[in-house]
């Protein structure tokens, strides 16, 4: 069995400036991202690389209309090394941009999973405190004819190397701070419940568990702006939990957050922390024991309250982090619960296989109405 995967080089650096020294930018590389990140970090250093702005191909996380009009744009441009600098939207789109073939399209793609392989080289720069992307080899798409986002999943969309610059962190929004953050919260949780979880995977998610909560409990207590210095701590954790999903998996959380996603364009984070506690109880309703019990008794070590409350006190801190809305304020209905159920299972085995305990689809229906 698989203990641990981690393929691209990590590289550590304080400031924008000593990156691009050391990578020795050129023309032959493109640099995707957004302006108003990468202009403030590195305007100023006139780089030679060709920049792409995501934004100007549409707004929001990435969908296939997007990423095809970006493998549009950069047809015929030489480059040798893909250069992302940006949240999981940008990392997500520069994967695909890594491997697709000179006419490729989305579709094509998932079409052809199996035998992609990397055609440039892929450097990545997380700037928001989530994914974890950096080092995982999956691109999260919405497939806008399916009406769902999905995992493209490929050994040859690891990057050759993930570079964490914290700096750059420091233009994160609070809102975009909090749902992604929450996002690493859900992938340690997930991949330490993993039936392919192993001692390796468990080191990098319970210590991600701890960092994040440590620092949320400190956000609650000193205000929104305490997050300012407990970014690198937070850039850290949501790598550690990058590096725990990327072999163990995340789970029915991610699966049940993407109809959600891909119908009513929730941000990624904030759709798995819609769902997140639900699901636990889910899981808990079935079979308490094992993981699932290791995991709300080291809850509870954290938040300082008895085991049965664990969830709950979760529950509590997080709102205290993001408010917690429910499905309805963002347009779910009870007509899409039978149907969200029945796409979940028809479209996220991939993800469904690693629950802590199988959740059939009326199971999967009673969470989502559970948070209408
Ligand atoms: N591939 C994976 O392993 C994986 C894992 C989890 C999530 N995802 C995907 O990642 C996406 C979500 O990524 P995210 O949560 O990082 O958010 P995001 O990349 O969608 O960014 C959210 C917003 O914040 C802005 N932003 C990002 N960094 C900033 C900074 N430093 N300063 C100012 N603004 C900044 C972005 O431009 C955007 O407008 C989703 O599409 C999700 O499906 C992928
Ligand atoms: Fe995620």
């Amino acid at each position: 069995m698989l203990q641990l995967q981690f393929k691209p080089e990590l590289h550590y650096f304080d400031t924008c400036r000593e990156f691009a020294e050391q990578f020795r930018i050129s023309a032959d590389d493109i640099i995707l991202t957004n302006k108003y990140i990468y202009e403030p970090f590195f305007g100023s250093m006139n780089l030679p690389a060709s920049v792409v702005y995501q934004e100007a191909f549409g707004a929001g996380e990435p969908s296939d209309v997007m990423v095809n009009a970006i493998l549009e744009s950069i047809e015929g441009k030489s480059c040798r090394r893909v250069i992302a600098v940006g949240g999981g939207t940008i990392i997500d789109i520069a994967k695909v941009l890594a491997v697709a073939p000179e006419g490729a399209r989305v579709d094509d793609l998932y079409r052809d999973m199996a035998n992609l392989s990397a055609r440039r080289e892929l450097i990545i720069l997380p700037t928001t405190c989530g994914t974890g992307s950096e080092v995982t080899n999956i691109s999260i798409l919405n497939r806008t004819t399916l009406g769902t986002k999905m995992g493209l999943v490929s050994p040859a969309m690891f990057a050759s190397k993930a570079v964490l610059v914290p700096e750059l962190l420091s233009s994160l929004p609070y809102g975009v701070f909090a749902t992604s953050s929450i996002d690493a919260l859900v992938h340690a949780v997930e991949s330490a419940l993993s039936p392919r979880a192993t001692p390796y995977t468990h080191i990098f998610s319970v210590k991600a568990m701890e960092m994040i909560l440590r620092g949320y409990q400190v956000i609650r207590r000193d205000g929104p702006q305490a997050r300012e210095s407990l970014m690198k701590d937070f850039l850290i954790a949501s790598n550690f939990a990058g590096l725990a999903f990327g072999t163990a998996g995340c789970a029915a959380v991610h699966a049940l957050s993407y109809p959600l996603g891909g119908t009513y364009h929730v941000p990624h984070g904030e759709s798995n922390y819609s769902v997140f506690v639900a699901v636990l109880k889910a899981y808990r309703a079935v079979r308490n024991d094992g993981r699932l019990a290791e995991l709300e008794a080291f809850l509870a070590s954290l938040l300082d309250c008895g085991k049965d409350e664990a969830f709950d006190r979760l529950g509590d801190l997080l709102s205290a982090i993001l408010p917690l809305k429910r499905l309805r304020e963002y347009g779910m209905t009870e007509t899409d619960v039978p149907a969200f159920a029945s796409s979940v299972l028809a479209t996220q085995q991939r993800l469904l296989r690693n629950n802590y305990v199988p959740l059939s689809e009326e199971q999967i229906a009673a969470v989502y109405a559970s948070r209408l």
